[in-house]
């Protein structure tokens, strides 16, 4: 006991010695002496980026982001992904940078528009190129590649998921990743997000392609459901049981707004289209009756086997609760705010407890499925790098709570297999552009110089360390 509290009071001193506030344990669900235990072995300590927030455009084809960001108003500090973080040249810098401090793994994208730039069955070979020596460096410097097969870029060519032929395309796309690096890849993810392409890509029209149909969401829903199991069958009749699978879906508990009961019911029916739309199907059960009324349109018959891919493991990207109440037609929902006093990052709220909450409702739900956090992390206005490094104890205290919060989840008896920090360094944040820096490597777009953070050195100490540092 007294070496836990020692470990909590070496973190908690480490953010004291910079004057930042160290966060309560009060928000965690399970014991906090629990959530200072070692993590079980084989525990995977990663770092996460995407392809279209991190590579330049440079040998790719042209991608619905960069139509989507050279449209006026709509990347809210004015940038483009023409450059990002240039990390098809120096991923050996950034590979080198999270392998020195002890990350184990990195989760990155291939990007669909570097290997297929210019339409169907034709592939561009120094795009598959380039990610063999990506993948390469990876394992030289002892970082297990985790790869993300779709986050987000969409070659021009390719249409968008109003149309239900892009889940073959996709498909196809990712047979010849498979086929290209399978050899030295043992874990995939499918899709990233379907749930956020579709509602922020379709309804909100806040991300590419920017519309504004529910119709339209309901079919990107559907039809990423369709690719993520037409590709699902193309990496296994490539590698059969060599490799596992999943996909990564933004996930967090929901909280309805107030104990009445059309909150209540808000909040059940935002679950069942939020997450309920891509867990069941993908797990062989029914779409939940609101996504299913939104689908009828677009479901055939035999689409539940296709979408039934019973996943090796399921990624959960958590950032913080969502908080939502009764709301009119059609969907009868309505997000909310988070309750006064939520302490805020810039850009979600700091919740570990509900970390904790969402791994132990998945894993009551889906008793046999692995789960891994596949991203979670906190933008935040850090200082200027001084002395070569950017001290960044608030990340600190919060990434702490939140590797906590995650063996806590373990301690309740949910099977969480690793942990990818959300970003491996500062990248362009979509329509934030470059405002958001999640990095453990604070990046300058202008000179793309990197500068580690003293998180980075935290994360790395939790992973050689396999608990809490
Ligand atoms: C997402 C995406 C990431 C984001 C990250 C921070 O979850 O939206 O997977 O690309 O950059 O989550 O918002």
């Amino acid at each position: 006991m007294t070496s836990r509290i020692t470990r909590r009071a070496a973190a908690a001193a480490l953010a004291a010695m910079a004057g930042a506030p160290v966060v309560a344990r009060a928000q965690l669900a399970v014991a906090p002496a629990q959530a200072w235990d070692p993590f079980p072995a084989g525990f995977v300590w990663g770092v996460a980026a995407s392809a279209a927030q991190t590579e330049s455009r440079q040998g790719r084809g042209r991608s619905n982001w960069d139509v989507f960001a050279e449209t006026p108003g709509k990347i809210r500090d004015g940038s483009t992904n023409a450059l990002c973080t240039q990390f098809e040249s120096r991923y050996g810098e950034d590979l080198g940078l999270v392998s020195a401090a002890g990350a184990k793994a990195f989760r990155f994208s291939i990007a669909w528009p570097r290997i297929q730039p210019d339409g169907a069955g034709r592939w561009n070979a120094a795009g598959l190129d380039l990610y063999d020596r990506i993948v390469d460096e990876m394992l030289s410097v002892g970082l297990e590649p985790w790869p993300t097969l779709f986050h987000w870029d969409t070659p021009v060519w390719a249409g968008d998921f109003r149309d239900r032929a892009i889940a073959q395309r996709l498909a196809d796309y990712a047979d010849v990743v498979v086929a290209r690096l399978g050899d030295r890849i043992g874990r995939w993810i499918l899709l990233n997000e379907a749930n956020v392409v579709a509602v922020n890509g379709y309804l909100t029209g806040s991300h590419a392609p920017g519309l504004h149909d529910l119709v339209a969401a309901s079919a990107a829903i559907h039809h990423q459901n369709l690719a993520q199991g037409l590709m699902a069958k193309a990496v296994r009749a490539r590698l059969g049981d060599k490799a596992q699978l999943g996909s990564a879906v933004s996930l967090s508990p929901i909280v309805p707004a107030s104990p009445s009961q059309a909150d209540e019911q808000a909040a059940g029916v935002f679950w069942d289209v939020w997450a309920g739309s891509l867990l069941e199907p993908m797990m062989g059960r029914p779409y939940p009756a609101a996504p299913a009324a939104l689908m009828t349109a677009f479901v055939r018959s035999g689409d539940s086997e296709i979408m039934d891919i019973r996943p090796d493991f399921l990624g959960v990207n958590y950032y913080a609760r969502s908080y939502v109440r009764a709301g009119p037609p059609p969907l009868g929902f309505l997000p909310a705010p988070p309750p006064v006093g939520t302490i805020s990052t810039d850009f979600f709220s700091f919740e570990p407890g509900g970390l904790t909450e969402i791994l132990l409702r998945l894993a009551a739900r889906y008793p046999k499925l692995p789960l891994v956090v596949t991203e979670t992390g906190f933008a935040q206005r850090d200082p200027r790098p001084a002395d070569g490094r950017v001290e960044d104890p608030t990340r600190v205290a919060h990434l702490s709570d939140y590797i906590a919060a995650a063996r806590a989840g373990i301690a309740g008896g949910a099977d969480v297999r690793g942990l990818f920090y959300w970003a491996a360094t500062d990248n362009w944040e979509w329509q934030e552009g470059f405002s958001k820096h999640f990095g453990l490597v604070a990046l300058d777009p202008q000179t793309q110089a990197r500068t580690p953070k003293l998180s980075l050195a935290y994360f790395g100490a939790c992973a050689r360390a396999n608990r809490v540092a």
